[in-house]
């Protein structure tokens, strides 16, 4: 490939998809300091999560530039927020025509903008795909059914990600499915005949990038973040929880339910709640009231979070990442959902959903790398480049 500059559009708005650009964003400034080939790096920003702890708080702590375009979308029904996603960044893509746009994640930024680029046409590229919770009563899970339906290159996170594409027939997996060599697309036995038409889809296990973020992010957390001392709780002496997803939040009873489910399980331990602005109001309203040992605080940053949940003794969530970041840094983890699409850390041990919980919880004593080796970004951004590469001769 010429050094010629191509154009890598992402598109982040949603709390998560901040976090999941930061590898990404960094290999392309490490490509851009380093060799010829020189990606650029266009950011969209939807306006989806506008609040400062959920948005601007992550740019100032992972050095994310200034988004080249801000949509500012901002709240409202599905549809309306989706349509506004898809308008607005169909006129950014119509202004840059980027080669390839990178979605990350399950949110309606992410359906949005790979419906708009997919249109144009516009090869999208899936970051976290493959992803099922096999709920469609998730807004989530029919963005990501619709977003990998619509995406070139799919880049999943695990083995069991890939499995749930090939069960529907995506039939191009890379590397036979398995996880791929960190240097898979540099390598001289893949140089020309993969990724070569834009009309297919490539399913790649590329590992997941959370734990990208994680590694880089754990001992910065550990060395800097004062958040025990600012909640003046101590190691191992209270509980972390989260609540945000629709299907907890939106149905009273559901909501309820999770709240006698928290009080009985913290039994007057300490439990610390940064609250979403999602769940804030419902917490309010709703008859249904958490015990008061349970510390509704504000939402934190990535650093403070991280460093929260390594020292809690227990996590409840039912948020994605943290399911995750729970089992990389050895902390049991209730999930408060029906099901999860992380099937790897329940059938190992690491996680339990709450209606299987039966008041205990031990942990195995081995981690397995379910997950990937950390460097999910550079095999996504050379796969990224490899595809623009191929096609360009095509
Ligand atoms: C979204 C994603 C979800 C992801 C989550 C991470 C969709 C369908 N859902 O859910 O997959 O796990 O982000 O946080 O895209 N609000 C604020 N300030 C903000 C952001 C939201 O007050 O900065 C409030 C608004 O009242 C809004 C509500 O939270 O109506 C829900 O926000 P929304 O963007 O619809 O979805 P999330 O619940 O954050």
């Amino acid at each position: 490939m010429s050094g010629a500059a191509v154009k890598i559009l992402n598109i982040v708005g949603a709390r998560p998809q901040f976090i999941k650009y930061v590898p990404v964003m960094k290999f392309l400034r490490f490509l851009q300091s380093s060799s010829e080939t020189s990606p650029n790096d266009i950011l969209v920003h939807t306006g989806q999560h506008y609040d400062y702890e959920m948005s601007k708080l992550f740019f100032d702590e992972f050095g994310i530039q200034e988004p080249t375009y801000h949509l500012g979308v901002g709240s409202a029904s599905h549809a309306e927020q989706t349509a506004l996603i898809i308008q607005r960044v169909e006129e950014v893509l119509l202004k840059e025509q980027p080669e390839v746009v990178v979605v990350y994640g399950d949110t309606n930024s992410t359906l949005g903008g790979a419906l708009a680029a997919a249109k144009l046409p516009i090869p999208v590229a899936h970051v976290e795909a493959g992803l099922r919770s096999f709920n469609r009563e998730m807004p989530e899970e029919i963005n990501r059914i619709l977003t990998d339906h619509l995406s070139t290159l799919l880049f999943c996170p695990s083995a069991s990600a890939v499995r749930n594409l090939t069960n529907k027939g995506y039939e191009h997996l890379l590397n036979a499915g398995s996880f791929i060599p960190p240097d898979y697309f540099t390598s001289p036995q893949v140089s020309n005949h993969v990724l070569v038409d834009a009309n297919d889809q490539y399913v790649v296990n590329s590992g997941d990038i959370m734990y990208d973020v994680l590694l880089f992010a754990a001992d910065k957390a550990r060395s800097q973040s004062s958040i025990l001392d600012r909640l003046a709780v101590e190691s191992k002496n209270y509980l972390l929880l989260t609540i945000h997803r629709a299907e907890n939040t939106d149905k009273a009873d559901r909501f309820a339910e999770i709240v006698r489910f928290v009080n009985s399980v913290s039994d007057g331990k300490k439990v610390i709640f940064p609250v979403h602005p999602r769940t804030r109001p419902i917490c309010e309203k709703s008859p249904a009231r958490f015990s008061p040992n349970v510390r509704l605080v504000d939402p934190i940053g990535y650093f403070d979070m991280v460093r929260l949940l390594e020292e809690s003794s227990m996590l409840m969530t039912d948020s994605g990442g943290m399911q995750k970041e729970a089992y990389w840094l050895g902390v049991p983890c209730i999930t408060l959902r029906q099901e999860t699409e992380w099937v790897e850390t329940v059938e190992t041990g690491w996680n339990v959903l709450y209606k299987s919980y039966v008041g205990t919880h031990s942990l195995p004593q081995q981690q397995r790398n379910m997950y990937g080796d950390g460097k999910a970004a550079q095999r996504i951004v050379q796969g990224i480049l490899h595809f623009i590469g191929q096609q360009k001769i095509v």
